[in-house]
């Protein structure tokens, strides 16, 4: 069997980007360069609009109104620090779930250490299944939010929005979520469903560059509630000495990721030109096409029913060798790349009974194709046979 090259590692970041991506990039940086909101020169102008529209994008894709309530980041991660860091005081209690990656819960347990808040995990009542019920539970008279994973990274599966946020009005509490793995892929209206703070990154399911993301805030939400995490130039109110408080500058310092964001906007364009819902049912109809492959292989151990996997990610082990084995091997020979271990998210894998092991993990993109599985469906036969 020839050796190709197979990306199957778009939960970790989405490969190749829709052409539009390199171009934007590519034209922002020879003719445009410039710095936006610090000058009133065409090219600050043009950066400054860009910045803009970019914003007005993300906020129609959270079903949020206020285009100023997109703060830039550098990635998931540090948006949900900021959101994590910023609302969480002396003496409050967290609820969080069993799919949290790291990027959540390592914030919280460093409160924890520091002896800031108290969390609590809470597991579902089946797979990656959460009630009203099983999380009031765990309520506690000082809960000050809801931290959770919209769609677990390792298990392709998702929760019901619905079930969180009305566990977060009904007892007042801050929602933070961690939309990583759905934005691009699910609907997500922040407004309807009163999710306050959306931690996204730009380069998974929006196909912009690495090193673009943004935390997203519900109108309604009182930043009041939620202190600054970065301090510095912002471009406005150059006479003061103390941060805005008005958005996004307040959460905003710094001359942002314009490359990025160039990016970003043209891969939300092309995100958009083909529509969220048909991409979720590619999708879907990838991850069947594995399934009905993968009931050919008996030495093949898959962890969930397909019908609840929502983002095109797939765990899966094959017997007699680890997870770690298989991907090398998959890698080395076949050119086929995918992620193997515990992926950032040891509580998920406890959750599922995976841990300490692992998985293999293969996610899909827009530019997936079935015969990208026929190749690693060929590539593990050579292996099992070998
Ligand atoms: C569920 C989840 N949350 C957060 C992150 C972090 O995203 P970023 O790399 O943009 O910080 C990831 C990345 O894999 C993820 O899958």
């Amino acid at each position: 069997m020839s050796k190709n090259k197979v990306y199957l590692d778009n939960a970790a970041t989405s490969f190749p980007k829709p052409p539009g991506v390199a171009k934007a990039v590519l034209y922002f940086m020879n003719e445009v360069g410039a710095s936006p909101g610090r000058a009133a020169h065409m090219g600050s102008i043009e950066a400054g609009e860009l910045l803009f529209e970019t914003r007005e994008k993300i906020a129609s894709l959270c079903g949020v109104m206020g285009p100023m309530r997109v703060i830039f980041t550098s990635s998931a991660t540090e948006a949900l620090n900021l959101a994590i860091f910023g609302c969480l005081k002396k003496g409050d209690h967290i609820i969080t779930t069993s799919f949290e990656h790291n990027s959540t819960i390592r914030p919280l347990k460093a409160l924890e250490e520091k002896g800031t808040i108290k969390f609590t995990v809470v597991p579902p009542y089946d797979k990656h299944q959460y009630t009203l019920d099983c999380l009031e539970k765990h309520l506690k008279p000082n809960t000050k939010a809801v931290v959770f994973n919209h769609a677990s990274n390792v298990f392709g599966t998702a929760v019901s929005l619905e079930v969180f946020s009305e566990f977060a009005r009904k007892h007042r509490l801050i929602s933070i979520c961690d939309a990583s793995q759905s934005i691009g892929v699910l609907p997500i209206d922040m407004d309807e469903l009163g999710i306050d703070l959306l931690g996204i990154p730009g380069h998974k399911g929006l196909c912009g560059p690495m090193g673009t993301g943004a935390l997203v805030i519900n109108d309604s939400f009182d930043i009041d509630q939620m202190s600054p995490q970065k301090f510095g130039g912002t471009g406005s109110l150059s006479d003061q000495i103390v941060q805005p408080n008005f958005l996004p500058d307040k959460y905003e310092s710094g001359t942002p990721n314009m490359i990025g964001i160039a990016g970003l906007s043209a891969g939300i364009d092309a995100i958009n030109a083909e529509s969220i819902g048909k991409i979720f049912l590619h999708k879907k109809e990838l991850v069947n096409y594995f399934y009905q492959r993968a009931s050919e292989v008996k030495e093949l151990i898959t962890y969930v029913h397909p019908e609840h996997i929502e983002t095109g990610t797939i765990s899966f082990n094959l017997e007699g060798l680890s997870s770690s084995e298989l991907g090398f091997l998959l890698s080395d020979r076949f050119g086929i790349q995918t992620r193997i271990g515990l992926h950032c998210s040891p509580l998920a894998h406890q959750a599922m009974g995976t841990f300490p092991s692992g998985t293999v993990r293969i996610s899909f993109g827009p530019f997936s194709r079935k015969s990208d599985i026929d190749y690693l469906f060929d590539a593990i036969d050579e292996i099992s046979n070998a």
